[in-house]
C-alpha cells in the first residue's frame, strides 16, 4: 500500500504528474525540448510571479543553493544570513567555506531573528555584497515575514537579496519581483508536488549583469552558460532529466490551474487544522506563533513520546511519513510536510493516525481532545 507523503519534501505527487513521465525521450538539443523548456519557464516565472529570467538546475534544492552562492560570492565578499535553523546554517557555513565572510544574525530555533538588527548589522556593515535569507526554515517549521523589508532595505544600500524558498514556492506567498529578490532559488519536490530532482533559480537583470561580468571557473552551476545556451538556442548547457521535466511542466499545469491566491489559501487553512488539531491533542507547536510555516508543521514531543517508535508505528502501521528533527532538535519535535497536494483528507488522516499511535504507545489522548481536534479540522475543504 502506499505512503501518505506527509515530509516535508518531498511530497505526494499527483498520479497525472507521474504519469507524465512516461513520455518517449527525447532529443535535448531538438525542437520538442525547446519547446518543453521554454514553456516551463514561462510557468515557472508565472509561479514565482518575476519578469526575471529563470533557469531550471538538474539537480536537487542543494544545487540552486550552492548556484547562488558561488556564482555571486567572491573571495573575502560579506554576507548577511539570518539564522534560527540548520538550512540557515549551513547556508553561512557554504558561504565562508566558498570565501565569503557570513555574518549571522541569529534567534534561537522556533524564532525568527528581529528585523531590526539584520538593518541594524548592514548599517554597520554597508560593504555588505548580499543579505542571503533562508524563507522557510524548514528544519523548525519557521517562516520569515518580513522579506519584503529585507528586499527594501537591499535595494537601498545596493546589496543582491537572496533567497531560499526551496521549502515554500506554491504554499505561502512568494511574489518575486515586488520584494526584490534579486536570486531566488526553489526545488520541485516540496510545495510544488513534483518528483525531486529539479531546481527553478530566477536571477534578477541586476544579478544577471554582475554574473555574466564575472563567472567563478567552474563548470556544472557555472550560470552564465545556462543563460547563453538560453539566448542561443532555449536549451541546457549539459543533459537536463527530461522525464523530470514532463512531470514538472505537469506540475506547474496543476499550480497554475488551481491559481495562486487560492493555493496558498488551502495551505494556510490546512496549517490552522494542523496547529489546532495537534495542539487539542497535547502536542505544542514547536514556533512562536509570529513565525509559523504554513508548509511545515513542526511540534514538540511530550514525556514518553519516543520519536523513533512514534514515527516507525506511523510509517508501518498506518502508512503515514512524517519527518523527525534534525540536527539539535533531533528527538525533541516531529515535523509534517503539509504542501502540495495537501487537503482535509491528508489532515483527517495524518491527525487520527498520530492519535491511534499515541494510544498504542499507551499515552493517554482523551476522547474530547481527540473530538475537538476533529471540530477544528472539520471546516477545512
Ligand atoms: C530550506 C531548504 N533549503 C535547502 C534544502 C536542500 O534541498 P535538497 O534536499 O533538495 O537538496 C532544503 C531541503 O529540505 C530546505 O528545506
Amino acid at each position: 500500500m502506499e505512503y501518505l507523503v506527509m515530509l516535508p519534501g518531498p511530497t505526494n505527487v499527483p498520479n497525472r504528474v507521474m504519469n507524465a513521465m512516461l513520455a518517449p525521450i527525447i532529443n535535448h538539443r531538438g525542437d520538442d525540448f525547446r519547446q518543453l523548456y521554454r514553456s516551463l519557464v514561462e510557468k515557472i516565472k508565472m509561479t514565482f510571479q518575476t519578469q526575471n529570467d529563470v533557469i531550471l538546475l538538474t539537480t536537487s534544492g542543494t544545487g540552486a543553493v550552492e548556484a547562488s552562492v558561488v556564482n555571486l560570492i567572491k573571495k573575502g565578499d560579506k554576507a548577511i544570513v539570518p539564522v534560527c535553523g540548520e538550512f540557515g546554517s549551513r547556508l553561512a557555513d557554504l558561504i565562508d567555506s566558498w570565501g565569503g565572510k557570513a555574518i549571522r544574525v541569529t534567534a534561537p530555533y522556533g524564532e525568527n531573528p528581529q528585523y531590526d538588527k539584520i538593518e541594524e548589522v548592514l548599517d554597520q556593515n554597508k560593504d555588505t555584497k548580499a543579505i542571503y535569507a533562508v524563507y522557510n526554515e524548514t528544519s523548525t517549521g519557521t517562516t520569515i515575514r518580513y522579506m519584503d523589508k529585507i528586499g527594501q532595505l537591499c535595494s537601498s544600500h545596493g546589496a543582491f537579496f537572496v533567497a531560499d524558498a526551496v521549502s515554500i514556492l506554491g504554499g505561502d506567498e512568494l511574489p518575486v519581483d515586488k520584494w526584490n529578490i534579486d536570486i531566488c532559488v526553489t526545488a520541485s519536490q516540496k510545495g510544488l508536488a513534483a518528483p525531486p530532482g529539479i531546481s527553478p533559480i530566477s536571477i534578477s537583470d541586476r544579478a544577471k549583469k554582475y554574473i555574466l561580468s564575472n563567472p567563478p571557473s567552474i563548470l556544472y552551476l557555472n550560470l552564465k552558460r545556462y543563460f547563453k545556451y538560453y539566448e542561443d538556442s532555449f536549451e541546457t548547457p549539459f543533459t537536463p532529466a527530461l522525464s523530470l521535466f514532463y512531470a514538472f511542466n505537469e506540475a506547474l499545469d496543476i499550480v497554475l490551474e488551481e491559481g495562486l491566491d487560492k493555493r496558498i489559501g488551502r495551505h494556510r487553512t490546512c496549517a490552522e487544522a494542523f496547529y489546532s488539531g495537534l495542539n487539542a491533542l497535547g502536542l505544542p507547536p514547536f514556533a512562536v506563533e509570529e513565525a509559523r510555516s504554513n508548509v511545515v508543521i513542526a511540534a514538540k514531543y511530550i514525556d514518553g513520546m519516543d520519536d523513533k517508535k512514534f514515527r516507525t508505528l506511523l510509517a508501518k502501521d498506518f502508512r503515514v511519513l512524517i519527518a523527525g528533527g534534525f540536527g539539535e532538535l533531533k528527538g525533541k519535535v516531529f515535523r509534517i510536510g503539509s504542501m502540495g497536494e495537501v487537503n482535509k483528507y491528508h489532515v483527517t488522516r495524518t491527525l487520527a493516525s498520530i492519535i491511534s499511535a499515541m494510544n498504542m504507545l499507551g499515552l493517554k489522548v482523551n476522547s474530547e481532545a481527540a473530538s475537538n481536534a476533529f471540530e477544528k479540522i472539520s471546516g477545512i475543504a
